[in-house]
């Protein structure tokens, strides 16, 4: 089974970032799958040993909206065993205490739930068209050991 990247976006700059890990784990050997969080089944979830979750921050510290319907049933599910790595994108322009505060609900949820979260959280601000290579890519370095 390949290794579901599971995420909400409104605007396309959370996509970008995922297309990014998606083509990058492909070169290093990774089969993953893309999903948008809203058309998502929680099935794809109880079916994966390992993943990745990404959303960006709305509305002041919110998770964004199309991470809802799938976080609820997340919190329904015994998620032991499981493992996931985080990618949250947000602005402190909007609220510098609540920033990326939506990818800290999900990892907060999913570690709630008895899964095992992968190395650190990658928090990325602003657009992100200019840090997948600064960025995106030491992050995903130092995880993907984990994610075979
Ligand atoms: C109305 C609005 C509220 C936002 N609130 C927050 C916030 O509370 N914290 C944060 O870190 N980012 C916040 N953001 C920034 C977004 O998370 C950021 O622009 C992100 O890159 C959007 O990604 P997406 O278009 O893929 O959903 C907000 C953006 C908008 C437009």
């Amino acid at each position: 089974m390949s290794l579901p990247i599971i995420y909400a976006s409104t605007s396309g700059n959370v996509e970008l970032v995922c297309e990014y890990i998606q083509r990058s784990l492909g070169d290093a050997g990774i089969d993953t799958s893309l999903h948008r969080a809203e058309v998502t089944s929680i099935d794809l979830i109880k079916n994966a040993d390992n993943m990745i979750l990404a959303t960006s921050t709305w509305e002041h510290g919110e998770l964004n909206p199309f991470f809802a319907k799938l976080l609820s049933e997340m919190k329904q599910e015994d998620l032991g065993g499981k493992k996931a790595a985080f990618v949250g994108l947000g602005d402190r322009r909007y609220e510098p205490v609540l920033f990326c505060r939506g990818i800290e609900i999900l990892q907060e949820a999913f570690t709630a739930q008895g899964g095992s979260q992968i190395g650190e959280i990658l928090k990325i601000e602003g657009e992100p068209h200019t840090q997948l290579d600064s960025t995106v890519k030491p992050w995903l370095e130092s995880i993907i050991q984990n994610l075979k």
